[in-house]
């Protein structure tokens, strides 16, 4: 397993672009399978979780062709088999956005149930649950999710908790269901909206994506399109925490600035002056030490629960003292305990980390346990003294594009070891 060498102690400086959004990309592509002609997506980052869901495309029967210019053609006509094995669901949960798609569009789904995975039990229920309510006969057995349904039928759908993928996969499945379903309690994050936005495209009719209440009005088919995936704002803020973290001055370009509202709170909390554009944004933390920033996950608009690890890492060596509380996922600090590896100064109480910022952290082997906690990892990596070896770096492959080279590209002494 690869892992990554990384030499604190120099300040961030320089530009990166940021790349398409890995939450918008993957249930877009999933909803390629609601067209009955070819779909185009463009601005698809590159990253493991999207090589897996091209493969559980593939795997379907479905044709998918990468084009020179990195766009994904899909073409769902070919399909032979709405299936979606353990064996690639196992690696990547979010393979659950086909189960909506495959049941409007070709009446049958056997999705495999994703497991839990480090951050949390990660229950799919209120999607089970809404596509029943939308007409679908789910059993659930050997382990896999096995829906059939003949015509869904619009309904309104109220969720009890806010789910990002739940709300995806139930808007997918009612563009093509009999008349209107109405989704109360609909995730609002950005992504959403970019795939309410793709669906629109293909001839849907949603209304009210970005809101808590989506409503779509079922249609009898729905065409090919072209479309480009959004900006990714969690790529997009973990390398402004870099930025600060490091006292350094970075640019981001080829962003979304609107969708980041609650992260540059955060930042000018901290300390950072910020200057903002229509597509980039530029940070600056030069010669001062960030001031530790109190952080309270929630739903969108509110504090990015995927932003949590980043901004912890920054308070570990902040001016003050810091309370970081995670209500969205129930076992979301694995990255608090591999950080007082590094010399940290982390006291967990329930979901709630109080962190007291130190001067420096020191290098040490460290290993990442999910996605945005081995991101956090490698920016203590970018402080600590010495230089820190961070272990199990397929995480961070599976939802940063090329991060060694963008952060080498800003001055990072950071090395990929094979192994
Ligand atoms: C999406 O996961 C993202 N993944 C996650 O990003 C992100 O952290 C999360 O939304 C929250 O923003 C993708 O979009 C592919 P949820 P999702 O359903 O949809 C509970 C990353 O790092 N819940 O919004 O799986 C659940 O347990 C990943 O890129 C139920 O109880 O998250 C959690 O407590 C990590 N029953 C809460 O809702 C359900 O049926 C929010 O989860 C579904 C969810």
């Amino acid at each position: 397993m690869d892992k990554l060498h990384i030499r604190g102690g120099t300040p961030l400086e320089g530009e990166v672009r940021i790349s398409g959004a890995k939450n918008a990309a993957l249930p877009i592509l999933a909803a390629t399978l609601l067209a009955d002609s070819p779909a185009s997506v463009g601005n698809v980052p590159h990253l493991r979780d999207v090589t897996t869901m091209i493969e559980l495309l593939g795997r379907m029967g479905v044709s998918v062709t990468v084009t020179d210019k990195m766009r994904i053609e899909v073409d769902a006509s070919t399909i032979r088999e709405c299936i979606a094995p353990y064996e690639l669901v196992r690696t990547m949960r979010a393979s659950i956005v086909v189960l909506g798609p495959l049941l409007a569009r070709f009446g049958k789904a056997d999705v495999s149930l994703p497991g839990g995975c480090a951050i949390g039990a990660r229950p799919v229920n209120l999607h089970v649950d809404g596509l029943r309510a939308l007409g679908a006969d789910i059993h659930i057995e050997n382990g896999y999710i096995r829906a059939r349904a003949d015509r869904l039928v619009g309904t309104r759908l109220v969720l009890d908790t806010v789910t990002v993928t739940g709300t995806e996969n139930l808007m997918m499945a009612a563009t093509l269901a009999e008349g209107e379903t109405v989704i109360e309690n609909a995730a609002r994050e950005p992504e959403v909206v970019d795939l309410a936005n793709f669906l629109i495209s293909m001839g849907a009719k949603i209304h009210g994506a970005g809101t808590d209440r989506i409503v779509v009005e079922g249609v009898k088919k729905l065409h090919g399109t072209s479309y480009d995936v959004l900006p990714d704002r969690i790529e997009s803020g973990t390398y402004l925490v870099a930025g600060a973290i490091t006292s350094g001055h970075v640019r981001i370009k080829g962003t979304r600035p609107d969708h980041l509202d609650a992260v540059l709170v955060k930042l000018r909390d901290a300390g950072a002056t910020l200057g903002i554009g229509p597509n980039w944004i530029e940070l600056d933390m030069r010669n001062r030490r960030p001031r530790a920033v109190d952080i309270r996950t929630a739903p969108y608009p509110g504090f990015p629960t995927d932003m949590q690890a980043q901004f912890a890492a920054l308070n570990t060596i902040a001016e003050g003292t810091a309370a970081v509380t995670e209500t969205v996922f129930e076992n979301r600090f694995m990255h608090m305990l591999e950080m007082r590896r590094l010399g940290a100064d982390i006291r967990i109480e329930g979901n709630t980390a109080i962190i007291h910022g130190v001067e420096k952290l020191t290098a040490a082997p460290v290993m990442a346990t999910d996605l945005r906690a081995s991101a956090s990892l490698v920016l203590a990596g970018l402080v600590a003294e010495g230089t820190t070896e961070v272990l199990r770096i397929y995480h961070i492959d599976r939802g940063y594009e090329c991060i060694e080279e963008k952060l080498a590209q800003l001055g990072a002494h950071i090395k990929r070891i094979p192994g």
